[in-house]
């Protein structure tokens, strides 16, 4: 069955809203690309999100919010967050902070990061959206992964129409890109992916913008960045029952000292992952984590348990 193709209308804004509380996916349009958006603080919608874009990897996802207030509740905005804040929001601009103790945003979402990413949108239908939604949503851009980014909403219903709840129609979007990210926890901001707020522009703010990776086509890879996170604990992977001083994660039935998904349901181990990794983490020294199967999002879970598993090249 395709979602519906629905006009901006203040009832399908509410009905958009009621399906993300619900745990489903909408198609917004922004002045960027058209996102994918899901309840940014549901794992298991976050969850769903991975399995719709096929992602092979949890990539952080940018978290999109109404306003400063409730940007600042989901990160700590520094300094020169706020004064690229006033100068460049709402627009195609998102901020790289590290998470505020009042963040609402799930881990994956953040991927199991200690910063977010962070973005209010232009768009008069995705501000309409967030406002009648009222928490943060987390919103890729709206297509499989690995393919070329929606810029209206033919293309949603072209790629994902099996995958999503609802499209919102909010016409063309008029930038085409994906924002410009910038990473604001360091004393001076780094560029982390070039979008259509130029390096020149930026620097009318900030004079010593440190250029991370200025081409658009290979931005500074999720997949690095995930090495930032990795348990404190020792993880031996595709085990099938725990060694002496181990705690098991299990998965199906290899039950554990947790259990990803005791009915072996891959959306919810997805789900599961990073809260439990970080629970074990915070109790033993020595993680064995069962078997995970390879197919759908076990490939991402597998991914990420795998990057989890090497912790000699942690910076
Ligand atoms: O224009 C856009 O930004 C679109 C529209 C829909 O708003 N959204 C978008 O979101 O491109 P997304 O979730 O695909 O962007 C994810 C990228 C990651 O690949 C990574 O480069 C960066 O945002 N990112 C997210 N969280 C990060 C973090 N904590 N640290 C560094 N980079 C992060
Ligand atoms: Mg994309």
């Amino acid at each position: 069955m395709s979602a519906s193709i629905a006009p901006p209308t203040p009832e399908n804004i509410q009905r958009a809203a009621d399906t993300l509380r619900a745990g489903g996916l909408v198609a917004i349009p922004t002045e960027t690309v058209y996102g994918l958006a899901a309840n940014a603080s549901d794992p298991q919608a976050i969850a769903r999100l991975f399995a719709a874009k096929g992602r092979p990897h949890f990539n952080p996802l940018i978290s999109h919010v109404a306003n400063i207030d409730s940007a600042a509740k989901q990160g700590t905005l520094t300094k020169g967050a706020r004064e690229l804040a006033a100068r460049f929001w709402p627009g195609p601009l998102t901020f790289v902070v590290d998470t505020a103790s009042t963040c609402e945003v799930c881990d994956l979402a953040r991927a199991g990061l200690d910063s977010i990413a962070l973005r209010i949108p232009a768009h008069p239908v995705a501000a309409a959206l967030l406002q009648t939604f009222g928490g943060p949503i987390a919103a890729p851009s709206a297509n499989p992964s690995g393919q070329i980014s929606p810029t209206d909403a033919g293309h949603v219903a072209a790629d994902m129409g099996n995958k999503v709840d609802l499209i919102l129609d909010g016409g063309p979007s008029t930038e085409g890109l994906e924002s410009t990210i910038i990473d604001c926890r360091t004393a001076t901001p780094t560029l982390l992916r070039a979008g259509t707020i130029s390096p020149e522009a930026i620097e009318k703010v900030w004079p010593n913008l440190k250029r991370g990776n200025e081409d658009p086509s290979a931005p500074r890879s999720p997949g690095q960045l995930l090495r930032h996170y990795a348990p404190r604990a020792s993880l031996r992977l595709n085990a099938r029952q725990a060694k002496a001083g181990e705690a098991m994660l299990g998965f199906g039935v290899i039950d554990g000292t947790l259990n990803l998904s005791p009915r072996g349901d891959l959306t919810e181990a997805a789900t599961n992952l990073f809260a439990m990794l970080r629970s074990l983490d915070a109790n033993y020294d020595r993680i064995a984590v069962a078997p995970i199967p390879h197919a759908g999002l076990g490939e991402a879970i597998n991914d990420r348990l795998s990057r989890a598993a090497n912790t000699v090249d942690v910076t």
